[in-house]
Order: C-alpha cells, then structure tokens, then sequence
C-alpha cells in the first residue's frame, strides 16, 4: 500500500504523501568546492553552519545550535519565528566570519554568501528556491506561514539586518542527507540515492526517473540526469488507518495532538511521539491497582507531589529518550533505566523497583521495535519503487547487473542515532519485504551522516548558485 502510495504521488497531487519535487537532480561527487552556509529548522534546533568544501571530500565545518524556543513554535505571525532564524544567522556571521561582513558592505562587488534553507516540514516546491508551506507539522502550529513562500519570508529578514546572505535553495533534511553523505564517501562508493530521517519527525526522499514524474513539475530545472529526488512525505502515510497499527494510545495521543488525524505514519515513528506513546501505555499500568506499578513496599501509590504534577501524568512531557535508555540497560537490576524512570517519569527514586523497570522496558521495547520495523517497511518500499535492486531492470537499463549492485541509504535523527538496534530492527522488515528478501538485504547499505541535513543543505546552496560545476555523478 505504500509503494502504491508513493506511485499516486507522482501521477497527481494528493493530499497527503504528495511526493514533493526537490528540483535537486544529482547527487554530490565530493569534487565540489567553496565556502557556504546551510541552516536546519528542525523540529527541536534551529543550526546554522558554514560549510568550506576542499573539494576532495574533506571539508571544515562551524556551527552553532539553539533550541527553538517552545513559545516562537506558536508563534502568532510568522515573523516571529523567520526574523529570529535571521538573528541567529547574523549572530553566527558575526562570531564567525565578521571578516566577509566586512568585507561585503565596503566591496562594489557583489558579494554574498549561498545560503541552504533545510526547512524540515511539508513544502511545495516550485523552484530550487522557492515553496509553500502546505502544512505544519511536529508541533508547530503559525497559520499565517500557511500557503507563504518560506525562502522569501527568511530572504526578507536577511535583508532587513542588510546581511551578504541570499537564499539559493530550499532543502529537505532528508533530502540534505543524501547530499552531505555523498560528499564525504570515497569517490569509488556507490552514491546514496535514498535519504531517512528518523527523528523528531520522519520522512525519506529518493531519486525517481523523470519519465516516472507525469504529474506537473513547476519552472525550470536541469534535465540532463533524467532524475529528480522526490521528498515523499511518508509521515503523512495511511492518515486513514487502513492498515497501521492502531493501539488505545495511538488514539489518545492523535486525539490530543496538533494535527489530529494527519501524520498518522509519523505519529508511530518518530522521536516526537515515541515518548508519549510510552506514558500513555505506562499510565494504564499504573492506575491498575492490582498490577501495582510504582508503589511502595506497603502497596500504596506515592507521595501527592508525584500523583499530580509529575511527567508521567502530563501529556507530551517524556522525551523518547527513555525508550534509548531501557533498550540498552541489559543488567539483572537495571539501574539506568530505574534511575531514567525517576528523572523522566517523575516517580520518587524508591519507588521504582526492579520489577517496574522490567514491566516499563518491555513497553518500550514494544515501542521502539514497532517504530522500526515500520521504519524498514518505508524504506523498503521506497528502494522496490526505485527498482535499484532489481537486475531485470538495469539490464533493461544497459547497465551491468553484477551481485555486488548495492543501494545506499543516507541516514541521519535522534531515533535511528540513539536507540539501539533501530537498524537492526529495520534490515529485519526489509528482508520480510516479499520484493527484497535476505539476498537482497544484504545489498543495502546504511550509513549514518551526523547533522547531515545542514551540511547538506549549504552543499546544495553552492550548487544551486552555480558557484560550483557539479561534475559527474555516479549513480
Ligand atoms: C516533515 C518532513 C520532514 C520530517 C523529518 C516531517 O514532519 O513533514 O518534511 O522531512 O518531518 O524532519
């Protein structure tokens, strides 16, 4: 269904999975060079980097990272959140690279940094630097950013502190990924062609064949590969339920979200409601009275402070952190993850024995295994879709089908970062995919690249500005 899906994107526009064009033809060769600069609204940070490409696969980074503020995630007007994005840019120039400031306001030529805008949320492209913002989702919430162009609505910030700084792309984190990942790989690695995100929120972009693209794509745009990366938006996958999971807590958790009923894939995988879905399932525990979770030697539940204000009994209050925590404590008396249970659920220390951090690990596991293995099945459709892995087709292709053929899947997020196993978890649902199997599972490769999305996102800058030739690509 979802690789049904992912076709349906490409034929038309649809409401959810719309399969967002990225107007990013070619993969990174590592033969690029330049200095630029990316910034990453995430769902949690906002970074910004300059990146300085040696052109041999090396490069030099700097950053800077802040938390987005909660109250600017709800911001009443867009300018709210755009113009606190430009001071961060200006503050990291400032502290950075005052010397190019400088140098840019008494210089006649025009000088200017290539900026990459990873703006990690649904958004129509039209251009490499140009989208509108279809929907927010992971919490954010600013209607009157709603159907804006986000690369103009950060340029007129920029330009309102007069900083040397233009808006040359817009870029998907995961799209960033792949870019970042292919810079940096030896120029003899087969290239990633598909990037994941497993974070606060969860999508995947890959490189579809333009022939394959027959609904309208917007503008201009370099045809020469025949290929485009396409951003499918699978958070948005099975709104309707008809075949995910659907457990008491996926329901109360929808419920009491932002976005009720949308970003249901999203809604089972990803870092921003993992921690949730674990209070919900643990709270049903609790109030068991038989079961007797969290009580104390006398059977009785805990002190007032711990009943009333506690995380464990406020919504959105546990991080998914928790879930990391009990997948990786594998001792007899589990220390960690009571001690985790006590800073992240609020539970007084001696009230958590032994026992409730068995029955609190098992919960998790459940948890954290589902996510994956949903994780795997999005991947796995997106790399049959792709056809990377299937003989037949690159013969038909003139290419040369050899055993070794492998597909690279460029990877970055808290959850597939910090949870462990989550790989593993995940090659598991590629190897039950009826179309990829063990033979074929062992052809993929995984590979994690660290902030890729806003190194990624200042590669694609210098590209899209032209200051670089993009050489050829192996894909
Ligand atoms: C957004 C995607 C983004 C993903 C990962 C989702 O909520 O819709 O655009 O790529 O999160 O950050």
């Amino acid at each position: 269904m979802l690789i049904a899906a992912i076709e349906l994107g490409l034929r038309q526009r649809t409401p959810s999975m719309c399969q967002i064009p990225t107007y990013l033809t070619q993969v990174a060769t590592g033969l690029e060079k330049g200095l630029s600069i990316g910034v990453d609204l995430g769902g949690t940070n906002l970074r910004v980097c300059s990146v300085e490409l040696h052109g041999d696969s090396t490069s030099d980074i700097l950053h800077t990272q802040v938390r987005i503020p909660p109250e600017l995630m709800v911001a009443k007007a867009s300018h709210d959140l755009f113009s606190f994005i430009a001071r961060q840019i200006q503050d990291f120039l400032v502290k950075f690279h005052l010397a190019f400031i400088q140098d840019a306001k008494s210089d006649a030529h025009d000088q200017y940094f290539a900026l990459g805008f990873t703006f990690s949320f649904p958004v129509y492209q039209s251009a490499i630097n140009s989208g509108v913002l279809l929907n927010w989702t992971k919490g954010f919430d600013i209607p009157d950013t709603i159907n804006q162009d986000v690369c103009q609505l950060l340029q007129r910030e920029i330009d309102l502190l007069e900083l040397p700084v233009r808006v040359t792309a817009l870029v998907n984190d995961a799209a960033g990924t792949i870019i970042s990942r292919a810079y940096g790989l030896p120029l003899s690695r087969t290239r990633p062609t598909i990037g994941a995100i497993f974070g606060t929120g969860t999508n995947g972009v890959y490189l579809e064949s333009l022939s394959e693209i027959t609904k309208t794509i917007d503008g201009d745009y370099d045809r020469s590969t025949g290929k485009m990366f396409m951003s499918t938006e699978w958070g948005s996958f099975d709104n309707k339920l008809s075949v995910l999971p659907v457990t008491p807590y996926d329901t109360e958790l929808n419920e009491h979200s932002v976005n009720p009923g949308n970003q249901m894939f999203e809604k089972r995988v990803s870092g921003m409601f993992l921690g949730e879905l674990l209070r919900l399932a643990v709270l049903q525990v609790y109030y068991d009275d038989g079961l007797g979770l969290f009580r104390d030697d006398t059977g009785k539940s805990n002190t007032d402070d711990f009943n009333r204000g506690a995380p464990l009994h406020t919504r959105w209050k546990v991080d998914s952190s928790i879930l990391s925590v009990a997948e990786a404590d594998n001792s007899e008396l589990l220390p960690a993850l009571r001690e985790k249970i006590h800073v992240s659920f609020g539970v007084p220390r001696d009230s958590v024995s032994v026992r409730d951090a068995q029955v609190v690990k098992i919960i998790a596991h459940a948890i954290g295994t589902r996510a994956a293995r949903l994780a795997g099945m999005a991947v796995g459709s997106v790399i049959v879709q792709s056809q990377l892995l299937d003989e037949t087709h690159h013969v038909a292709a003139g290419l040369e089908a050899t055993r070794e053929t492998i597909v690279d899947v460029a990877v970055d997020g808290s959850v597939v970062e910090h949870y462990p196993g989550f790989e593993q978890y995940m090659r598991e649902s590629l190897r039950a995919l009826e179309q990829i199997g063990v033979e074929k599972e062992s052809r993929i490769s995984i590979g994690h690249a660290k902030d890729g999305s806003s190194v990624g996102a200042a590669i694609i800058a210098l590209l899209a500005a032209e200051q670089v030739v993009p050489n050829s690509t192996h894909l």
